[in-house]
């Protein structure tokens, strides 16, 4: 009896951890994921991820990445978690960069997406903590500057609101045709600090990329979509949908967009960005 009542447990246990497998979609193949597999307390995999460990010096932000568990750790339920750490008086926090890179094909629909969640804390201690779910071109790693390398956040958020940011960054700084340093975005209210699935789909479909799209879900709500005659620039719509990208996972503590941390601001597993699986799909 305890034996078959053991027995009868386990399709639960199993449904519960499959939840953050990639999920299937119809009319799409999985063509890479991660998972984050692992007991707690690690790196993420680094076949997979470059580890950040230094201050990039950009957006005037504070923290240094560091290359540690602290700030980067699977958690040994197949999530990981990115934790900004308040130490004295300085910031800490994790930014991992896919060493995988993709190109969204012509005549196929492609996606990236990744299950995300925000720590716990409550929302009034969040001024300055930046959480970020992107993809950059992969040329910028040879030299092509920012933002000609082109950029897609698929989720941004700031200051603890739910609010989801998606955004395009391209062409020339300042002003071109993404308006930089705005870019072009549209924004979506979240439920919750709770999981979500955080996705764009590049259309490429059409067979003229004036009319290729680039199009913005929160779990299956369209929040933002641009066009490639939105754009009107071949060569600036194609460093967004026709090149190598990869895919960055990062939590920013202060800088030019959050403004800085205030005296209520916590870091830690309650400031953190958890991220249940990310994964590339093709049509
Ligand atoms: C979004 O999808 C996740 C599962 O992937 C689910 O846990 C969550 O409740 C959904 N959010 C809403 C607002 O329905």
């Amino acid at each position: 009896m305890h034996f078959a009542a053991y027995l009868s447990l386990l399709p639960l246990l199993g449904t519960a951890v499959s939840a953050w497998d990639a999920p299937s979609y119809s009319g799409y193949r999985l063509v890479w994921a991660d998972t984050f597999a692992g007991p707690s307390g690690q790196l993420p995999n680094e076949n997979n991820w470059n580890i950040l460990d230094g201050n990039l010096g950009v957006n005037n932000e504070l923290q240094t990445y560091r290359r540690s568990a602290r700030n980067v750790q699977t958690s040994g339920g197949n999530t990981l978690q990115v934790v900004p750490w308040k130490d004295g008086s300085s910031w800490t926090s994790g930014r991992v960069e896919s060493k995988y890179t993709f190109t969204p094909q012509p005549g196929r629909r492609t996606m990236a997406e990744a299950q995300i969640r925000f720590g716990g804390n409550d929302i009034g201690t969040k001024q300055g903590i930046w959480p970020a779910f992107w993809l950059l071109g992969d040329s910028i790693r040879s030299g092509t500057p920012w933002p000609a390398c082109g950029e897609l956040d698929i989720l941004e958020t700031v200051n603890g609101q739910l609010t989801g940011y998606g955004t395009i960054h391209c062409g020339v700084y300042p002003g071109g045709v993404c308006n930089e340093p705005t870019g072009r975005g549209g924004t979506v209210s979240i439920p919750n600090q709770d999981w979500q699935r955080w996705r764009i789909v590049w259309d490429r479909t059409t067979g003229d990329w004036r009319s290729e799209t680039i199009t913005w879900f929160m779990n299956d709500s369209q929040f933002h979509q641009v066009r490639g005659d939105q754009i009107n620039d071949q060569t600036v719509w194609t460093s967004l949908t026709a090149k190598p990208l990869f895919f960055i996972l990062n939590v920013a503590v202060g800088g030019n967009w959050p403004g800085y941390p205030n005296d209520r601001t916590l870091g830690g597993y309650g400031a953190m960005m958890e991220v249940g699986y990310v994964a590339q799909y093709s049509s």
